[in-house]
């Protein structure tokens, strides 16, 4: 059973993650951390610079790995998630650029660019938290339903609705969105020791009543998430409108 928190709003369960992150830093100042993007993340990451603005957030001592960034982007693309999260979080707070983590999707050699990932995760000791989204069809980080799933950081071919989820950062032209993308696989983001899964939205709502309450399915790679011990569900009124 996952722990599940319901709020009133999409702020406030923006906000509450904010602290369980904070109260986690506290407790261990170099903790390791996994990201993620999306639209999501926008308030959840306004919450941790408000927070660290407060003098009640201190990164210093933090390392960050990325979930994911999309394929044939330079880090210097605005439209990267790299550039993602300098905008709204990395540029505004005080993490050392150097404990940033962040594919490279402009890679020549995709291989070798998850390959050096995988051993910067492996070096930090692999993730303390994992701060995880889920995409309205299931994904985690861009863990896309298939009938199988990757264990470590791999290539992804973008389902449409995914391309579509995320048109918002091109224009709105999802068709721009870059097909593909390097994430890190199911193996990171399980072996992760805790686990923090924010939805907010009523479009979130059937996906995640299946993640919580449904079968474990690679069809649902969200689903997978009931298998590690220590998952915490922060949720809006809206994504968790269709629990049970
Ligand atoms: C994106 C990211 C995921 C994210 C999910 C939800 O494409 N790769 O890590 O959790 O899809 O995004 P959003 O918050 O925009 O709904």
């Amino acid at each position: 059973m996952i722990r599940t928190v319901v709020h009133s709003s999409a702020a406030r369960a923006a906000r509450a993650a904010a602290n369980l992150l904070a109260e986690a830093l506290r407790a261990k100042p170099d903790l390791v951390l996994g990201l993620p993007t999306g639209q999501t993340t926008v308030p959840f990451y306004r919450a941790l610079v408000d927070l660290h603005a407060a003098g009640r957030l201190d990164l210093r001592r933090a390392t960050t790995f990325n979930l994911d960034e999309l394929v044939g982007l330079a880090p210097s693309d605005r439209r990267s998630y790299r550039a993602f999260m300098e905008r709204h979080l990395f540029s505004r707070v005080n993490l050392r650029p150097s404990h940033t983590h962040v594919l490279n999707g402009a890679a020549r050699d995709w291989r070798a660019e998850a390959a050096r990932f995988e051993r910067e995760l492996a070096r930090a000791g692999g993730l303390d938290v994992a701060i995880v989204g889920v995409g309205v069809n299931g994904h985690v980080a861009f863990n896309e339903p298939a009938r199988s799933l990757h264990v470590g950081t791999h290539r992804a071919r973008l389902h449409p609705a995914t391309r579509r989820a995320n048109a918002a950062l091109f224009g709105g032209r999802w068709r721009d969105v870059p097909e593909y993308a390097l994430t890190m696989g199911m193996g990171a983001v399980l072996g992760a020791r805790e686990i923090v899964l924010l939805a907010t939205g009523r479009e979130k709502a059937a996906i995640v009543r299946h993640a919580l309450d449904g079968r474990i399915t690679t069809a649902v790679p969200a689903s997978l998430l009931q298998a590690h011990p220590r998952v915490v569900a922060v949720l809006d009124r809206a994504a968790a409108s269709k629990l049970r």
